[in-house]
């Protein structure tokens, strides 16, 4: 979601949807399928592979499980998913580029399955990757964790924020704060935002309550925090131009905490994933 996005739904933060066991089943399938075309595509993840022919190993894999790739067409998104390389923070449009080793590469996948949206996304490393590298996506992937470890009824979504942000500055990382998670579900971009970051103290944001669906996609950087999105309309980029990372799941708020939808069922979504 882009700035103006965020400040309008703000304003709205009511009425956030609740759903029953029925979505979360809903949730489970499509949460589940697009972490499995994630795992699908780890042993093709390596140096001279052209983020195009990863986009479409993703569609045809969608379209065998009688599934859409969400970003297609929407808003004008040209391919099905997102291809998001080094200081790329998010949203890259997949094309010609061949990724070479080194590079660290971002995967969104979201898949619809029956009407329900399954949003995750993962670093890959190209072959070897430089130790800065490497440190930045640990530190995202722990992002990710201590974000979901404070998804609990009665907490409220700054306090996802400021687990995020607290771990990642004493890593001497920067938030990203022009895009945040999003409530989810029949919809893709829903209520409530999820933002990374918490400059205002406890209590702030909405309540959790059980029923809620959202994603969690912290977007972390080496350098600072400032993004720009290119002429394409698409891809932000870091200011300085240093590296960005970030990890996402698609989570369901419980009576007791959380469900993680888009875990891999094949183990596969640990931090520094490469192809063997
Ligand atoms: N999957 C992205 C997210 O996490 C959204 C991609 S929308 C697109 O919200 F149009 F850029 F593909
Ligand atoms: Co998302
Ligand atoms: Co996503």
């Amino acid at each position: 979601m882009s700035n103006v996005e965020l400040k309008r739904a703000a304003l709205a933060d009511r009425d956030i949807k609740r759903h029953g066991p029925e979505a979360f089943e809903g949730m489970r399938k499509a949460g589940r399928l697009a972490a499995e075309a994630l795992d699908m595509l780890v042993p093709y993840v390596k140096p001279g592979v052209t983020t195009a022919e990863l986009d479409e190993r993703v569609l045809a894999f969608a379209l065998d499980h009688k599934a859409l790739p969400a970003p297609l067409f929407y808003r004008g998104f040209p391919r099905a998913i997102c291809t998001s390389f080094n200081h790329v923070v998010c949203h890259g449009i997949p094309g010609d580029k061949k990724l070479a080793k080194g590079d660290i590469v971002n995967i969104d996948v979201t898949l619809i399955v029956d009407g329900w949206h399954g949003d995750t996304s993962r670093m890959f490393a190209v072959g070897d990757i430089s130790r800065r590298a490497e440190r930045l996506i640990e530190v995202t992937f722990q992002c990710l964790e201590l974000g979901i470890l404070a998804v609990k009824p009665g907490n409220t979504t700054g306090d996802i924020g400021r687990a995020i942000q607290t771990y990642a500055e004493a890593q001497r990382c920067s938030v990203v704060r022009d895009f945040c998670g999003h409530g989810l579900g029949r919809v893709f971009h829903d209520r409530p935002n999820i933002l990374h970051y918490c400059d205002d103290g406890e209590g702030a944001g909405s309540v959790l309550k059980p029923g809620m669906l959202f994603t969690i996609e912290p977007m972390i950087n080496l350098g600072r925090d400032g993004v720009k999105v290119l002429a394409d309309g698409w891809t932000a980029v870091t200011r300085d131009r240093e590296l960005s990372a970030q990890f996402e799941h698609t989570v369901g708020v419980t009576e007791t905490g959380c469900e993680v939808f888009t875990r891999s069922p094949a183990g596969l979504d640990g931090p520094l994933i490469r192809a063997s």
